[in-house]
C-alpha cells in the first residue's frame, strides 16, 4: 500500500559500505544513524568493530538494541551524562580533568584546528594522556573534505606528533573520518571513524559510487491527485508557480513537516514512471504539486521516489544538498520522524 512518505533503508548497502572502508572500522551511528535508524548491527555484520555515538543517550539506546561492540561517546558531557556513558559500559571523549576523572575509559582529544571540541593546550593533552584510565588518543579534521586544502596536512602533522610525544603504544590512535579514510592512508592510525560512507553518500559531495559506495536511503511517496491546470492557474501557497500551457500537475503527500524542505520550492525533481519531474509552487508542510506536462500517463497511486532510483533514472542526496546549498548529512539527518523508516535488505 502506497504510503505518504517512506524512507527505505537498505541494510544490505550499510553492511557492504562497511566492507569497503578501511579497517579498522568505527561506524559513526550518531542522530539516528545520520537518519537512517538502527544501523550498527548492519554494520557491525560489513567488519565495523566499533561504534560512536555523539551522546551519553544514544550509547544506552545501543545497548537496549542489543548491540555489545565497544562504543564510543563523541560529544561533550555532562557529570550526569558520564555516569549514562558509563553504565552503558562506553568510552568517553575528554578534554577536561572531570570528565578524565569521572569516567571509567577516556580517549583523550587534542584539537588539531577543527576549533570545536578537545583541548587545544597541548601540555594539557599530555598531562591528560598520562592517565591509567586512558585508552585512546583522537583529533578530528576540518577540511578533510576539501582535497585541494593544505590544513589536513597540517593537522595531522600536529597529531603525529602528538601521539609521538605521548609515547605510550598501548592506547587506541584515531583521527580519520570518512574523507579522511578515503583521502589518505596516513590518516588511518588504529581506527577510522566513519559515518558519512557508511550510508553509502559522498564525503565530498559528489557521485558515491567513485569510491563504490552506495546509498542506503531512498526516500518514497505517492501521487495523490492528478488535476488538469489551465494556462496561468497557480499552485501552492504564495502562487509561486503557474502554469505557462494547459497541462497537468500532481500532488504528491511530502513536505517540510517531513523534512522534506521549504527551499526546494520549484527548485527540485522527483521520479514518476522512472523520469523526473520537476517540483514546481511551494513545498508546504504536507505537499507538494509537481508537474506532469500537457500530456501525461502519470496516475493517482503512482509510485513517486524523491531520493533513489527509478527506471534508470537517480535522484542522490548530493543533489538534494547541493540545491539546498547544504550537504548530503543534512538531508538525511533531517528527515523528521514523521517518515517512516523501513528496514530491507
Ligand atoms: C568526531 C567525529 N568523528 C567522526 C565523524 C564522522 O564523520 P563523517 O560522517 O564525515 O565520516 C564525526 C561526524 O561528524 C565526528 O564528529
Amino acid at each position: 500500500m502506497a504510503e505518504r512518505a517512506l524512507a527505505r533503508v537498505d541494510l544490505g548497502a550499510i553492511e557492504r559500505n562497511c566492507a569497503r572502508l578501511p579497517k579498522p572500522l568505527c561506524a559513526v551511528v550518531k542522530a539516528d544513524g545520520y537518519g537512517h535508524g538502527p544501523v550498527a548491527p548492519a554494520a557491525l555484520a560489513g567488519g565495523a568493530t566499533w561504534l560512536a555515538v555523539a551522546t551519553a543517550a544514544e550509547a544506552g539506546e545501543l545497548r537496549e538494541q542489543g548491540v555489545d561492540a565497544p562504543v564510543l561517546v563523541m560529544g561533550a558531557l555532562t557529570a550526569e551524562e558520564v555516569r549514562i556513558a558509563a553504565a552503558a559500559d562506553a568510552d568517553v571523549v575528554a578534554w577536561s580533568e572531570a570528565v578524565a576523572e569521572a569516567a571509567p575509559r577516556v580517549h583523550v582529544k587534542l584539537d588539531t584546528g577543527m576549533g570545536r571540541l578537545g583541548t587545544k593546550d597541548r601540555d594539557h593533552a599530555l598531562r591528560l594522556a598520562a592517565r591509567p584510565n586512558v585508552v585512546g588518543l583522537m583529533t578530528h579534521f576540518a577540511t578533510a573534505d576539501e582535497p585541494d586544502d593544505d590544513f589536513f596536512g597540517v593537522q595531522l602533522e600536529a597529531f603525529r606528533q602528538f601521539v609521538e610525544d605521548v609515547g605510550r603504544d598501548d592506547l587506541l590512535v584515531h583521527a580519520a573520518n570518512s574523507a579522511a579514510a578515503l583521502r589518505d592512508p596516513e590518516s588511518h592510525f588504529d581506527l577510522v571513524r566513519c559515518g558519512i560512507a557508511v550510508y553509502g553518500m559522498d564525503p565530498f559531495h559528489e557521485d558515491p559510487a567513485a569510491h563504490g559506495l552506495e546509498p542506503a536511503l531512498s526516500l518514497h511517496s505517492w501521487v495523490a491527485a492528478v488535476r488538469r491546470f489551465e494556462t496561468g492557474d497557480t499552485a501552492g501557497y504564495g502562487r509561486r508557480w503557474a502554469a505557462d500551457e494547459r497541462s497537468w500537475v500532481a500532488t504528491v503527500p511530502i513536505g517540510y513537516g517531513d523534512g522534506w524542505r521549504r527551499g526546494l520550492t520549484n527548485d527540485c525533481d522527483v521520479l514518476i514512471g522512472g523520469r523526473r519531474h520537476p517540483l514546481v509552487g511551494t513545498v508546504s508542510m504536507d505537499n507538494v504539486t509537481v508537474a506532469l506536462g500537457p500530456d501525461t500517463d502519470v496516475k493517482v497511486g503512482d509510485p513517486v521516489v524523491l531520493i533513489g532510483r527509478q527506471g534508470e533514472e537517480r535522484i542522490l542526496a548530493e543533489e538534494v544538498a547541493r540545491r539546498l546549498g547544504t550537504i548530503n548529512y543534512e538531508v538525511t539527518t533531517g528527515l523528521l520522524p514523521r517518515v517512516r523508516r523501513e528496514h530491507v535488505r
